[in-house]
């Protein structure tokens, strides 16, 4: 191997200035995602709304210190996440666009359940991930309760429709888009395996009227999916049931899908999903899989991969995966053939075919 010493690195670009701002950046990037999430958790921007205040103003209705909410508002401003209008005497502070559309709470694409889950439970079990790395074991509730999986999680039901919303916040506009990038039109019949809240059916049959859903999830999650189905007015097109896909067989139907399902199961318990995924399909039936799915080479999704890390804090054995990963899976469940399509930002599906 070539060792470059300093003087061969310089000689390579010699115009090239190198800094560690990158290093600096990545190192210290807790320090704005705390200030997001803080500010998520403390409902700065519901309750700015529409409107435009003061800083005094927005201090007080958050109950927050006089010490340092200045610098907070305006951290906010130079992250873009707040706009300020300067006008002589008087400092105003709104939402941005964005923020407007994806962080008050009244907001039906509001993708703040993910950041509130952020804040209360990953942010605080990410700071064990050295210990994760060194242990291979999980660093959430299952640590500190010593309950298995999903069973620690769904001990609280504070903890429990925290953790269905933020599930929510995070796939909702991969479910919006799943509705779009595949064509439902040609099934009668879609079962959702794992599917919490019943988000990807209620956005699917929105747009697929005649299509037959069915959600299925562990019992604590039923009463609340069945609740947001109601809300929906989908009810006669929705069904929502229970059942343990690590014991029973799927239910049958044209299209099955799983979203962020595979990622929290070890090797085996995968490829046992997609081989009843296999079994409850009819010939031409496809299996459809939402997730952060990992670029074949592992360099370009970062987000994927930073999730398969997560799946180290929160899950006994799981992690994420390529398509070339999946591909090999599915063919040996018996499917004839995958494919990968980009769904919004990070998230793409797989299909397998029967
Ligand atoms: C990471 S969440 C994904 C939820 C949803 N599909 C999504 O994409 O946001 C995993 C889901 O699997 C469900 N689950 C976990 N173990 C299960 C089991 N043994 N049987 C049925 N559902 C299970 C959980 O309740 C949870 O809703």
């Amino acid at each position: 191997m070539e060792t470059l010493t300093l003087e061969s690195k310089t000689a390579v670009a010699p115009k090239t200035v190198i800094t560690p701002d990158h290093i600096i950046q990545i190192g210290m990037g807790f320090w704005a995602s705390k200030t997001l999430l803080a500010a998520v958790k403390l409902d700065l921007f519901t309750e700015i709304g529409d409107g435009s205040f003061t800083g005094e103003e927005l201090r007080e209705q958050l109950g927050l210190h006089t010490r340092s909410s200045t610098d907070f508002f305006d951290t906010l401003v130079s992250l873009g996440l707040l706009c300020r209008h300067d006008n002589g005497a008087t400092v105003r502070y709104g939402n941005t666009l964005e923020t407007s559309i994806f962080l008050v709470k009244s907001s039906p694409a509001y993708v703040g359940g993910l950041l509130e889950m952020a804040n209360d439970r990953l942010y605080p079990y990410w700071g064990s991930l050295e210990e994760g790395l060194r242990t291979g074991q999980p660093q959430n509730e299952i640590k500190h309760t010593g309950k298995p999986g999903f069973d620690a999680i769904y001990a609280q039901p504070a903890v429990l429709e925290q953790f269905l919303n933020g599930m929510a916040g995070a796939q909702a506009g991969n479910f919006m888009a799943l509705a779009n990038v595949f064509d439902f039109g040609q099934y009668n019949s879609l079962c959702d395996i794992g599917g919490a809240n019943a988000t990807l059916s209620i956005c699917v049959a929105r747009q697929y009227p005649n299509l037959d859903c069915l959600s299925v999830d562990l019992p604590p999650v039923a009463p609340i999916a069945a609740h947001n189905v109601a809300q929906a007015g989908l009810a006669h097109q929705i069904q929502v049931g229970t059942f343990n896909f690590l014991a029973d067989s799927f239910p049958t139907a044209d299209v099955i899908t799983m979203g962020n399902i595979l990622h929290d199961w070890n090797l085996d318990i995968k490829k046992m999903l997609i081989r009843k995924a296999y079994e409850a399909l009819p010939e031409n039936g496809a299996l459809v899989v939402i997730e952060n799915i990992i670029d074949d080479e592992r360099r370009q999704n970062t987000f994927g991969l930073l999730m398969s890390l997560n799946m180290l804090i929160e899950t006994d054995g799981g992690f994420d995966y390529t398509h070339a990963d999946f591909n090999g899976w599915a063919l040996e469940a018996g499917f004839r053939s995958t494919e990968k399509r980009s769904l919004a930002g990070s998230a793409s599906i797989v299909i397998a075919y029967k």
